[in-house]
């Protein structure tokens, strides 16, 4: 561990530990503790059947009810609840805070995963009216989970989480690297992650500094980000959204530090938002920010918002929903910059080292099936296929059509009886892309068994078609490439 503060002394961290682990305040401790109906109430924020279980304030239910039902507990429980951790050190810490006679949660202090926990500042719906500090460390949100399950989690030697916040992303990270290198621009995110690795038992390297300044000339296998990626005039009120960058610049300023970041085929992984300028096609506008690094990149717009939905949810995230001169200064900058959308999703990209890398920038709002990490390993597993494939290369191989893939068709009912009006390939499984094709490639895919040659599959269809098979062959390559990158047919290999 590096020079960083944390919440609590060494020896007060080794306490907490001692005292959440002896209580059995971890995920599955909590689930088999409240039982299935409590635990859903949780999720759903009503605490009502979790207060009734924790009624007799035993360790574990003091727990509980302080830290996952934020209710204000008697001081000689929580002390009791705590112990060894000393009451004096805990407040000291702000890991309980007083409230009245009792004592409160002062910060979130959530079990996390099987065996982890993680420190992070109470959120701002649990403090309506308190202002939220500047440097908020926030904790495990959406934004957060879709990171941490977009993440490729293959064995590396070195990562790094650029602005770490509560450390949550170089904890997973933890699991599949050998070194874990963690960023902040914050001091006190920096003190919350340092007091989060040393919960959990870990050995992070912790470095101060804004974006990649701190770790200028060094290379890792991989590299993740959930950055500060609000969109707006560049004005911080807050570090954890607020980059201090104007517009999207951000998520271009990441991509142009990313050839320098990265070792030969190391990946970064960063959460991105971008707008959506009138007059512009935003996927050629994000393309660009990637133009010249020699990247392979796949960027996925996950979620698009008007601009009103989008400063209200943002304004609403730090407790400012009653102040509509910034709800007006924000918008007023949007409808100046002609930003009609901005879209969120994930960035991933590769450094391959060839001279011809593959960018894609595409809508993926579907649900995808989970993790996406793995679909995203796919994706650049089968972009190196075909980057060593040319139309001879792709018309040798055989293919087989995706598990489960369906057919739809709409069709309308005439004097001839149906009449099919589109046919639609699905994948159930996977990204689950839907495609309309027409009735050649419907014919390519469904005889994709994985016995013939493309080649000797195309010269039958056509035959049935009556069409020169160069021609065919020429038309089709394009096709099979596009349906291989989305997974609609896979190469047989054996
Ligand atoms: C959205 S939070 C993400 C926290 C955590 N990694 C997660 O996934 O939940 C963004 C983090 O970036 C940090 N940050 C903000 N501006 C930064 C900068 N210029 N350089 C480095 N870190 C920055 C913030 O302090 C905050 O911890």
């Amino acid at each position: 561990m590096d020079e960083h503060d944390m919440l609590l002394s060494p020896g007060g961290v080794d306490a907490l530990r001692t005292a959440l682990t002896r209580a059995g305040f971890t995920s599955n401790g909590i689930a088999a503790r409240l039982g299935p109906q409590a635990t859903g109430g949780v999720a759903r924020n009503d605490f009502r059947a979790a207060l009734r279980a924790t009624a007799d304030r035993d360790p574990l239910g003091t727990l509980i009810r302080v830290f996952i039902c934020e209710q204000t507990e008697p001081e000689a429980a929580v002390a009791a609840a705590l112990a060894p951790l000393s009451l004096d050190e805990a407040l000291a810490g702000g890991l309980v805070e007083r409230q009245g006679d009792g004592l409160r949660m002062g910060l979130d202090l959530e079990p996390y995963g099987d065996e982890w926990w993680v420190l992070a500042d109470v959120p701002a719906s649990a403090r309506p009216g308190r202002p939220l500090h500047a440097e908020h460390v926030l904790g495990i949100g959406g934004a957060t989970q879709t990171l941490i399950g977009a993440t490729v989690r293959r064995p590396v030697e070195t990562a790094l989480d650029l602005g770490t916040g509560s450390g949550v992303q170089a904890l997973h990270l933890s699991t599949h690297a050998r070194r874990v290198t963690a960023t902040d621009l914050s001091e006190r995110a920096l003190r919350f992650a340092a007091t989060t690795a040393a919960l959990n038992g870990q050995d992070w390297e912790l470095l101060r500094g804004d974006m990649v300044s701190p770790v200028a000339g060094r290379r890792f296998d991989l590299v993740v980000s959930n950055p500060p990626f609000v969109v707006g005039p560049g004005t911080t009120t807050h570090v954890y959204r607020d980059s201090g960058r104007v517009g999207d610049a951000i998520g271009a300023e990441l991509a142009a530090a990313a050839p320098g970041l990265l070792t030969d085929g190391g990946t970064m992984q960063y959460l991105a938002n971008w707008v959506h300028v009138a007059g512009e096609e935003w996927d050629e506008r994000v393309a660009g920010w990637f133009a010249g690094t020699g990247l392979d990149a796949w960027v996925i717009q996950r979620e698009v918002a008007d601009p009103m939905a989008y400063v209200n949810l943002w304004l609403t995230d730090v407790g400012h929903t009653a102040d509509p001169q910034r709800m007006a200064d924000w918008l007023d900058w949007f409808d100046a910059h002609k930003v009609e959308a901005i879209g969120f999703g994930i960035v991933s990209l590769r450094r391959a080292g060839h001279d011809d890398p593959t960018v894609r920038v595409e809508d993926l709002r579907q649900r995808v099936e989970a993790p996406l990490g793995d679909r995203v390993a796919g994706w650049f597993d089968r972009q190196d296929w075909l980057r060593v494939r040319d139309t001879d290369g792709l018309l040798a191989a055989r293919y087989r059509a995706a598990d489960g893939l369906q057919l739809r068709q709409e069709a309308t009912m005439g004097d001839e009886g149906w009449a099919v009006d589109r046919q639609v390939l699905a994948m159930p499984h996977g990204l689950r892309w839907t495609e309309e094709i027409d009735p050649l490639v419907l014919a390519l895919v469904g005889g994709a068994d994985g016995r013939l040659a493309l080649r000797d599959q195309l010269a039958l269809l056509a035959v049935a078609h009556d069409v020169a098979p160069e021609e065919l062959a020429e038309a089709a390559s394009p096709i099979v490439a596009h349906l291989v990158e989305r997974g609609f047919i896979e190469p047989v290999t054996d």
